[in-house]
């Protein structure tokens, strides 16, 4: 099926556009009334994250909501902890919580290694119907945590602000730990892959919690294995790497097999364009608390961005997910007023 909108596949290689892409991460979700029908009809996230045809669905809502030029896959980053063998509950209003966690080398030994991206076949059937569905009108994005922030849910077991038990376990058992992310590497490499043998036009690696690491940390227990995934990945369809405050990561980001670079909203875009220099596509980084202001607000900061990013080699997004307080009109406003820009 040849694609209608191929705008941000052609930003992210380097090619020519007409006009500046746009899409935002957690575009899908609680922002949109349609999203939580679809939601209430099921017992909770997971179920619909596991129920391909609804999560389909909720995957094309905001393709004819907001008219974004992507679709995402509705899925999360912790589907891979559960195909590795500890699964997650999505406690409401609380987030991600894991009645197992890694105690003991016997835990880290019964972890499924690439094994685990056979158990997460109903998000390769949701990505096919989800396909089937677009119908070429935009190019779908699938994803994967970074193994450094799916190891800080799998230590941890929950959400947290410091990420204290896991960072105590790089600290106590480093070479336990270097164990474990290359499972989680193997095991990510193999579910991309499955991603893009089912449809994905474009991949995205989120490293959320990159921002609590020295840079030296980053280094060995982050990039090493974000670069084993871009090699493994070797360019089969463009991969987008987003690792929220990691500074130090931007130049050797430019250096790997990945073709966007995505930047936070602390992150200033001429200064990361010098780091990163002219071969890879940047994205982002509009703080979503901007999306706070009326629409007039929004254009400025619109305007601000594109001035600053250029049109080239440049996908518009947010800094990090929208939040669920969001004023939907208010990102249809972000949307168009990226349609609409003129340099
Ligand atoms: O629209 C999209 O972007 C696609 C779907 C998507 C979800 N999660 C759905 C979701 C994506 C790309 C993710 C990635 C994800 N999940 C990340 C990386 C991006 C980031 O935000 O840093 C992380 C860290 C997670 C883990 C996770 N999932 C947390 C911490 C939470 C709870 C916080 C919250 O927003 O509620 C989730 C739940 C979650 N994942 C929701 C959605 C739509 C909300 C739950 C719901 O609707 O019931």
């Amino acid at each position: 099926m040849a694609l209608q909108n191929d705008l941000i596949l052609r930003a992210a290689r380097g090619e020519k556009v007409e006009r500046v892409p746009v899409w935002l991460m957690r575009q899908a979700g609680r922002i949109l009334p349609e999203y939580r029908a679809v939601r209430e009809k099921l017992s909770g996230f997971r179920e619909l994250v596991m129920t391909p045809d609804l999560a389909a669905e909720v995957t094309i809502q905001p393709v004819d909501i907001l008219g974004v030029d992507a679709a995402i896959i509705f899925s999360d980053i912790l589907v891979i902890p559960e195909a590795m063998g500890l699964p997650y509950e999505m406690q409401e209003n609380r987030g991600p919580f894991f009645p197992k966690t890694i105690e003991n080398d016997r835990d880290i030994a019964a972890l499924l290694g690439a094994e685990a991206a056979h158990e997460l076949e109903y998000v390769y059937e949701a990505i096919r119907v989800t396909k089937k569905n677009l119908n070429g009108r935009v190019p779908l994005i699938g994803f994967a945590g970074a193994p450094w922030t799916i190891f800080a849910y799998m230590i941890e077991g929950q959400g947290s602000k410091t990420f204290s038990k896991a960072k105590r376990f790089l600290y106590t058992e480093p070479e336990k730990s270097k164990l474990i992310l290359n499972k989680i590497t193997d095991a990510t490499i193999a579910y991309l892959k499955g991603q893009v043998a089912a449809g994905a036009d474009m991949l995205q690696v989120f490293d959320s919690w990159a921002n609590i690491l020295s840079p030296e940390q980053y280094n060995e227990f982050s990039l090493v294995y974000i670069e084993r995934i871009c090699n493994e990945l070797n360019h089969i369809v463009p991969l987008t790497v987003f690792a929220k405050g990691a500074f130090s990561a931007r130049a050797p980001f430019a250096k790997m097999k990945c073709d966007v670079i995505g930047l936070d909203w602390t992150m200033d875009a001429v200064e990361s364009r010098e780091i990163i220099g002219s071969s890879k596509t940047l994205q982002g980084n509009l703080d979503p608390c901007a999306l706070y202001q009326n629409k007039s607000g929004i254009e400025l900061e619109v305007k601000k961005m594109l001035d600053a990013f250029g049109t080239q080699r440049y996908i518009a997004n947010l800094g990090h997910g929208l939040y669920p307080d969001t004023d939907r009109y208010m990102v249809k406003a972000f949307v168009d007023a990226i349609k609409e820009y003129k340099a």
